[in-house]
């Protein structure tokens, strides 16, 4: 087994009075696809968004690659966050930047990157996600799928290590849905990417996971390949994977 990028040790999170995490312990390999799962409200997008020190947890450690990120301030954060690519549930894009200061925008932000070095960079994360022709629009001006490569443009741009994406499908059409699976899949198996992708799309599941985790009302409820979760008789993860609602 590869080691453990990130390393999740006990984690929990409350707002006011709401438990959100309440003790996650879990280790994502280099190099892997992992997939969360998990109903709406579970806390997918808490728990990453500790990953890039976005939160800090209430109790419990964040490693990553061998470094205790817990309790770092912004400073400190800085060279971490650049080993981390977020693609933020809804996009998150700049409006009033077009498409190609977009994905510019973590270049510029914290490097010494020359001018022409960042352009060839920006065009390079555009071509991966088929949209070298459309640098000059904004995001007002193309479609909920190109402003979802966009944001995943942007998550690459600055070469992470590791690649966060909060329900990179969500609102797409199932053939938009399979491309995106096909450059999450490429960025792993072609530049060694580690990737955690949260989703409600199951067929994207079978396509892209190396592991699964389920997440259940802040806790980790079940983990293990896509061909265990296919087979299981766990009545909680069926009715996940068939889409009925369970009360
Ligand atoms: N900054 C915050 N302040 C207060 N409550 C929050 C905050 N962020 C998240 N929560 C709460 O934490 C809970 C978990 O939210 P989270 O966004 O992690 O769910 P999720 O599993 O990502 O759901 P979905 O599948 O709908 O995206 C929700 O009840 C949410 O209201
Ligand atoms: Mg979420």
């Amino acid at each position: 087994m590869a080691e453990p990028f990130i390393r999740i040790c006990n984690l929990h999170q409350t707002f006011g009075k709401q438990h959100v995490l309440r003790g996650v312990t879990l280790d994502i390999f280099r190099g892997e696809t992992l997939v969360l799962l998990g109903a709406s409200g579970g806390g997918k997008s808490v728990l990453v968004k500790h990953l890039a020190g976005l939160l800090q947890p209430q109790e419990g450690e964040i490693w990553i690659n061998n470094v205790n990120i817990t309790g770092m301030n912004e400073r400190e954060l800085g060279p971490i966050r650049r080993q981390i690519g977020m693609m933020f549930q809804g996009g998150a894009l700049f409006d009033s930047m077009t498409v190609f200061n977009n994905v510019a925008f973590p270049l510029r932000e914290d490097s010494e990157l020359k001018k022409d070095e960042i352009t060839e960079r920006v065009i390079n994360a555009l071509s991966i996600v088929k949209l070298a022709e459309h640098g000059d629009k904004y995001p007002s001006d193309i479609s909920g799928g190109m402003r979802k490569r966009v944001a995943l443009a942007r998550a690459v741009v600055d070469t992470p290590a590791c690649i966060i994406y909060d329900e990179p499908h969500a609102g797409l059409d199932p053939v938009t849905a399979a491309s995106i699976d096909i450059m999450i899949k490429d960025l792993q198996v072609s530049h060694g990417i580690t990737n955690i992708v949260i989703t409600h799309e199951i067929r994207s599941v079978f396509r892209i996971a190396d592991r699964v985790v389920f997440m259940k009302e802040g806790e980790i409820y079940w983990q293990g390949t896509p061909q265990e979760l296919q087979v299981s008789k766990d009545p909680i993860l069926h009715n996940f994977i068939e889409g009925i609602a369970d009360e």
